[in-house]
């Protein structure tokens, strides 16, 4: 069978974000609260093959971009061996979103395993601020795993800064002429409250700082080219381009074309919602790909219209850690 995957309200899905593992190196305080430890145990986690094998029959249904995210991807052992079996499959965008603490040595193994795009959370140019928001001070490494993105060829860089009153939103100025000097897309980012942390979210409203920026530095409004969340301003001469994800201010949940799996199989149908449909009893036991073709109509079937983080900010107990955002 090869019908797309439409959910009720017409929403056509192409776009996975696989999460490989749901540990980090770091503890940035809007994703893993403070002694979290419970994670899940390696033998929950899907292997390789049965990631490949989820991927190739999700490619059959339209598939056309999957973007692997954590955790930290890159804590999961021989990952350019997953990406270089995935992008054999043929899929046309595989991105990665990661802390960019080990991107040093990683960038180019994974450029030659055929990731196309990489997307790199960076807080703060301040080491102490850094050390406040991730845990510790990995400043220095995830900037020289910048540069090696860019040296490794990664084309499009995105740096991701969630946004937060009480550390770095005086500092998006310099966050901006970082990313327009060394030739970075920014992306700032409202945080959502999931498990015990983002609860500064819906704080402040990044729509405001949008409408300021885009007088105060001429900028324009361009088109998305990933079918993603950011809505993103230009300057004239192209040097600045900055994209706002504003889930709690102006959500864009009618274009929503994603779903998220997590490490140990899992598919959960919107990042503000509990619905999910488990994959790794049908993957495990490596039954007929109809019997995957009919849990994914289910999925399709249970898609929430929207998030509900506003009027129900406890309603998600996971951590962002468990879906990679
Ligand atoms: P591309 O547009 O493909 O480059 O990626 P992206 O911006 O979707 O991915 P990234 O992992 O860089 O995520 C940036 C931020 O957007 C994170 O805070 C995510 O949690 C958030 N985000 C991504 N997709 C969704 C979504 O479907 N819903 C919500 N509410 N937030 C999302
Ligand atoms: N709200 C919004 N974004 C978050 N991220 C992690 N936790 C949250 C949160 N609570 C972001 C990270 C990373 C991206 C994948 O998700 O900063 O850039
Ligand atoms: Fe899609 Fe849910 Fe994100 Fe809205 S919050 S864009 S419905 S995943």
């Amino acid at each position: 069978r090869q019908a797309a995957m439409v959910d009720r309200f017409g929403r056509k899905i192409d776009y996975l974000r696989l999460s490989v593992t749901d540990r980090c190196d770091l503890r940035c305080t809007y994703c893993i609260p403070k002694g979290f430890r419970d994670f899940t145990e390696p033998p929950d986690w899907l292997t390789f093959d049965e990631i490949v094998r989820f991927v190739s029959v999700l490619k059959r249904r339209g598939l056309r971009h999957l973007r692997l995210t954590g955790g930290e991807p890159l804590t999961r052992r021989n990952l350019p061996d997953l990406v270089s079996r995935l992008s054999s499959l043929g899929v046309d965008d595989i991105s990665m979103s990661t802390n960019g603490t080990q991107l040093e040595t990683y960038a180019k193994p994974l450029r030659l395993a055929g990731l196309s795009r990489l997307n790199v959370s960076l807080d703060s140019l301040d080491e102490q601020k850094t050390a406040q928001i991730a845990g510790r001070n990995v400043l220095s490494a995830v900037l020289r795993g910048l540069e090696a993105a860019r040296a490794a060829g990664f084309g499009l860089i995105k740096v991701n800064m969630v946004v937060m009153a009480d550390t770095n939103m005086a500092t998006i100025e310099e966050m901006i002429e970082f990313c327009q000097k060394s030739g970075f897309v920014l992306r700032l980012i409202e945080a959502m409250p999931m498990g015990q942390t983002g609860r500064s979210a819906g704080k402040f409203d990044l729509s405001e700082l949008r409408e300021r920026l885009r007088r105060s530095r001429y900028l324009q409004d361009v088109e998305s080219t990933s079918g993603g969340p950011a809505k993103y301003l230009k300057s004239a001469d192209g040097t600045i381009t900055v994209g706002f994800i504003t889930p709690m201010s102006d959500h864009f949940c009618s274009s929503c074309n994603r779903v998220r799996l997590t490490a140990d199989g899992t598919m959960f149908l919107c990042l503000g919602q509990n619905d999910k449909v488990d994959f790794r009893p049908l993957l495990r036991a490596g039954r007929p790909d109809s019997e995957l073709d009919i849990a994914i109509d289910r999925a399709m079937l249970i898609k929430p219209h929207r998030h509900d983080f506003i009027t129900n900010p406890k309603a998600i107990d996971r951590i962002m850690a468990a879906t990679g955002g």
